[in-house]
């Protein structure tokens, strides 16, 4: 049961009150559907009880307590109150959206039609005691606004009164210009039309009928508005031009030139003399395209790199003809005439002057390089003394004095023994005068410094700071580390060829740290088992581990030790004043360096930059301006 509990009031209720002898009656025994709630009282035997229903329900029972038991005099079912129909609109509908049917508590919403708006504020019934509350809602057409329109283009259609579905056509007045949107709006269901009047406005009409156009940008649109851009593609045979030239649509509908494919004036081969790897020839040759080039033999490149242009290939020529400068030898003359240059495989004849080597005419020949090979000196019959450095004439035949005469020999040594030698040791002088080798060089020390690396696991047999190239050193290994008693190193070029060979039998010495030393942890039989590692000062270790050990003959990767940075000259590049003393800044570890006087960083106007270090190399990321 719904509703509030009512206690009802017994003079409204009771039509009679007879008293007859018998058994009394209680209220909670009437239990009868949809009736207002009966108070648990007693009534006496006789007595008459009307019971009503309950609100929004239409009945009633008449009851009388006979000897303790209700008999039912009158009994109307209590049912729900009828509303009637709720009412139909025109161009809308309902549909029941509580309720079986029309009675009480059912509740109706209205709808309107598509095309039409409920003009009522509440769309919604309810069948209540006394009928339907509120009205029947009312759906009126949907109006779309009144068109306006300027005077470029004509309106056709219902432009004042336009209801849902109504269509208006649009027309350019002028036949130069051209719809910027739809030709027809329809009037929408909301009220809205279904899309902006249109503008009449210049247009450029694209029409390519070139038939290497095989793309334009934006592809597939033909109406163009004044200030819109297209690109074209062109192709053809490798000979594409205008890669995605663009033009534009001018405000007079005419497009600011006439988009067209062009042969490329950039050819394949790029001129006649240049040679091109396959490859190339798959690629296009539009503009801004860029190729490298060799030039086929005979033939030299004047530029690495061309690019294509609207003149064709820039820089251009590319491969130009190799050619000999008439040749400058002194003391001689060429024979016949002279020109400007020569080509390759020219021949061409000079004669010594007067008193110089060789009588009889020289023929030369201009090779594939672009030099004249076959040339000779004129020589007066003594061949030339050098500049001698770090090097010197060990003995000369028949001796080592001026002037040296075709025959005469020379035999060379470096000053130091630990120069290398390049050239020949021994030349000889020709009878035109030339020597038939260049003079010998002498250059680069080839010494190598006494081994640093674990010096104190071996007693060296010849203790020296320098060693010569190809120098033995013989050493013998230290107890315990003499499982291998000796061994021998040779010095090659500045570098000792191996290292010492010196182990134990349970560990081998511990490694050796550049930069850094040693100190021993705890050692078994004088073998060293556990080291802790330290960097030289300013060196700055890579790992902090206190204590590494041998484990099964193998020692544990050691540290390292990185490098400081010397702030040296370099950084007055930067335009940063140079310390007056010298200074060292540790890995890792950051300097300011002041600018020089009256400079500053530019944007920040520092005028300071800080520097840092990272093994050894000075990391400067500024400068001053
Ligand atoms: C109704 O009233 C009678 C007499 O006063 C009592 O015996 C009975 O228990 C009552 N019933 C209820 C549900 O209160
Ligand atoms: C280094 O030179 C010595 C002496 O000639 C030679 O015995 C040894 O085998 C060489 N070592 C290497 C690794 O070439």
């Amino acid at each position: 049961m719904r509703g509030p509990v009512q206690i009802i009031s017994f003079s409204c209720f009771l039509f009679s009150v007879t008293f007859v002898q018998g058994q009394e009656c209680f209220g909670e025994d009437i239990t009868y559907e949809n009736t207002q709630p009966v108070v648990n009282v007693s009534y006496a035997d006789g007595e008459t009880v009307n019971v009503n229903c309950m609100t929004g329900y239409i009945g009633f029972y008449t009851l009388q307590c006979k000897n303790g038991q209700w008999l039912t005099f009158i009994a109307r079912r209590c049912s729900r109150k009828k509303c009637g129909h709720p009412g139909e609109t025109p161009n809308g509908y309902f549909k029941l959206i509580e309720g079986r049917d029309y009675t009480f508590g059912a509740m109706v919403d209205y709808t309107c039609k598509t095309g039409y708006e409920m003009t009522s504020r509440i769309n919604r019934r309810h069948c209540r005691i006394k009928g339907w509350d509120n009205s029947v809602p009312v759906c009126e057409e949907v109006r779309c606004p009144v068109i306006h329109t300027d005077g470029e283009v004509t309106a056709s259609g219902n432009t004042k009164e336009g209801t849902y579905g109504d269509a208006i056509h649009f027309e350019c007045v002028s036949s130069d210009k051209k719809l910027d949107g739809n030709s027809v709006i329809y009037c929408t269901e909301n009220g809205v039309w279904s899309g902006p009047v249109p503008q009449c406005i210049v247009t450029c009409q694209l029409e390519l009928t070139e038939p290497e156009v095989i793309k334009t940008i934006p592809w597939g649109k033909t109406v163009f508005k004044a200030g819109e851009t297209v690109g074209i593609i062109c192709s053809g045979k490798n000979r594409v031009f205008n890669k995605q030239e663009t033009f534009t649509c001018t405000n007079n509908g005419k497009w600011d030139y006439k988009p067209t494919c062009e042969e490329s004036r950039c050819e394949v081969p790029l001129n006649q003399h240049v040679y091109l790897p396959k490859y190339y020839f798959s690629g296009d040759l539009n503009l801004g395209a860029k190729r490298s080039c060799s030039c086929e033999s005979g033939y030299r490149e004047t530029a690495a790199e061309a690019t294509c242009t609207r003149d064709g290939w820039t820089p251009k020529p590319l491969c130009t003809e190799i050619m000999c400068d008439p040749p400058t030898i002194p003391n001689a003359k060429i024979v016949g005439s002279q020109k400007s240059n020569y080509k390759i495989g020219s021949r061409i004849e000079y004669k010594c002057r007067p008193g110089f080597e060789p009588e009889e005419p020289v023929q030369i020949t201009c090779d594939s390089q672009g030099q004249w090979t076959g040339t000779r000196q004129c020589s007066d019959g003594t061949c030339q003394e050098q500049e001698l450095k770090n090097i010197e004439i060990l003995f000369g035949y028949p001796s080592t004095a001026l002037p040296y005469k075709p025959g005469h020999i020379l035999v060379f040594r470096c000053t130091d023994d630990n120069m290398r030698f390049y050239g020949q040791r021994a030349i000889e002088c020709l009878p035109d005068g030339r020597w038939n080798y260049p003079y010998p060089q002498c250059g680069g020390k080839v010494q190598c410094s006494q081994p640093t690396k674990n010096l104190q696991f071996v007693t060296l047999s010849d203790e020296k700071t320098e060693y010569s190239n190809f120098e033995i050193l013989t050493y013998t290994c230290n107890k315990p580390y003499n499982e291998i008693p000796r061994g021998v190193l040779m010095c090659q070029n500045g570098k000792w060829n191996e290292t010492f060979d010196c182990k134990s039998k349970i560990c081998p010495p511990p490694p050796y740290l550049q930069n850094g030393d040693y100190s021993i942890d705890s050692t078994k039989d004088e073998v060293i088992t556990a080291v802790s590692y330290t960097c030289q000062s300013y060196y700055v270790i890579t790992k902090q581990q206190d204590v590494y050990k041998c484990v099964d003959g193998k020692w544990e990767t050691p540290p390292k030790c990185l490098r400081p940075c010397e702030i040296d000259d370099i950084v007055e590049k930067y335009n940063l004043q140079l310390p007056t003393e010298k200074v060292y800044i540790r890995h890792a570890e950051k300097y300011t360096l002041n600018c020089r006087d009256g400079w500053n960083t530019g944007s920040e106007l520092k005028p300071y930059v800080d520097v840092s270090c990272s093994n050894g190399n000075l990391q400067i990321d500024k400068s001053c301006n």
